[in-house]
């Protein structure tokens, strides 16, 4: 089955048959990643274009690196260094990439909805690398994808999402995706942080980080967004630490096996302890490895149902 999308904008209006696909499709990709010789010609002759309107170091360079390992021509874009800052609108902007001949374009942008307006105005397909506060769909997908190598599964297991959810698309996606796959979701962190809407998806949402994290099978640490805090949010970033940061007493809350995410980059010392971050129970830094395999697995499947592919994947 291909994905039968032009765009990858969201997890909100995915199927779990998709969700399914894309990690089944990233297991073959992380495998091509542990051989010696890396390339493959699955995107030869297609150009992938990243167009960055905020600060990346992981997704934008995963996207470049998985654009390389399967022998796609990929351009770098940054709102700073482009005619963006000229004045230059995103919609002109795309469909000025687009009559380049660009098969995909993966955009980070800070407004919710950019990825979404995008796709509508170009025939080439959108990828949302994190638009806004709405939505981070890849990060979510790598997620996932960490979580089933791990535990095997997804369905069943109770999954506490801590920290600054109003601000983070990375929870957002989350959420989606973890509900999608049968997942018990749990939020903890400041009520001035909790979106509203949260009671609709099913979510339970708790004011105290040692009632989620207990007897959770992943825990997810959210990076606290200093640049979209408005004063009155938060109280000061010690405060924060000591009442919602994730310690070793808080982790041994959850159970024996736990499994501990965080999409990075990390504020070490703020949403977690160092001991944490880099202890025995942590796959930081295997969600980097899976980051690459995912967008690998996205971008061949998304310039797939084009009927863009000269070379079989199996
Ligand atoms: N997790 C994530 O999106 O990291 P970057 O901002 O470095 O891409």
């Amino acid at each position: 089955m291909a994905l039968k999308r032009k765009d990858i904008l969201g997890l909100r209006d995915m199927t779990q048959e998709e969700i399914v696909k894309i990690l089944d499709t990233a297991e073959t990709m992380k495998h091509i990643l542990k051989q010696n010789n890396k390339k493959t010609r699955h995107l030869q002759g297609k150009s992938i274009v990243n167009l960055f309107y905020e600060n990346s170091t992981r997704t934008r360079l995963s996207f470049e690196l998985a654009s390389k390992y399967m022998s796609a021509s990929s351009a770098n874009i940054s709102a700073s260094s482009s005619s963006v800052a000229k004045g230059e609108s995103l919609i002109d902007t795309c469909r000025t990439i687009e009559r380049m001949g660009a098969d995909v374009i993966v955009i980070r942008h800070p407004m919710s909805g950019a990825a979404h307006i995008a796709a509508r105005h170009v025939n080439t397909s959108i990828i949302n690398a994190g638009d806004g506060m709405n939505e981070h769909p890849t990060q979510a997908l790598l997620d996932l994808f960490t979580i089933r190598e791990t535990k095997d599964t997804i369905e069943g297991l109770k999954v506490a999402i801590i920290g600054d959810i109003y601000h983070s698309r990375v929870a957002r996606s989350n959420i989606w995706g973890l509900s999608k796959m049968g997942a018990k979701v749990a939020v903890a962190g400041p009520s001035t942080l909790l979106p509203i809407e949260l009671d609709k998806t099913g979510t339970k949402v708790y004011q105290s980080v040692e009632e989620a994290v207990d007897g959770a099978d992943v825990v997810m640490l959210l990076r606290l967004q200093k640049e979209r805090q408005q004063k009155g949010l938060l109280p000061s970033l010690r405060e924060y630490s000591q009442i919602y940061g994730l310690n070793m007493e808080r982790l041994k809350l959850a159970k024996k096996d736990v499994l501990l995410l965080h999409p990075g980059p990390i504020n070490r010392g703020v949403e977690i302890t160092s001991d944490v971050a880099d202890g025995i129970h942590s796959q930081i830094q295997e969600q980097v490895t899976n980051g690459v395999a995912v967008r690998m697995a996205l971008l061949y499947l998304i310039t797939r149902q084009r009927g863009q592919h000269d070379a079989s994947l199996y």
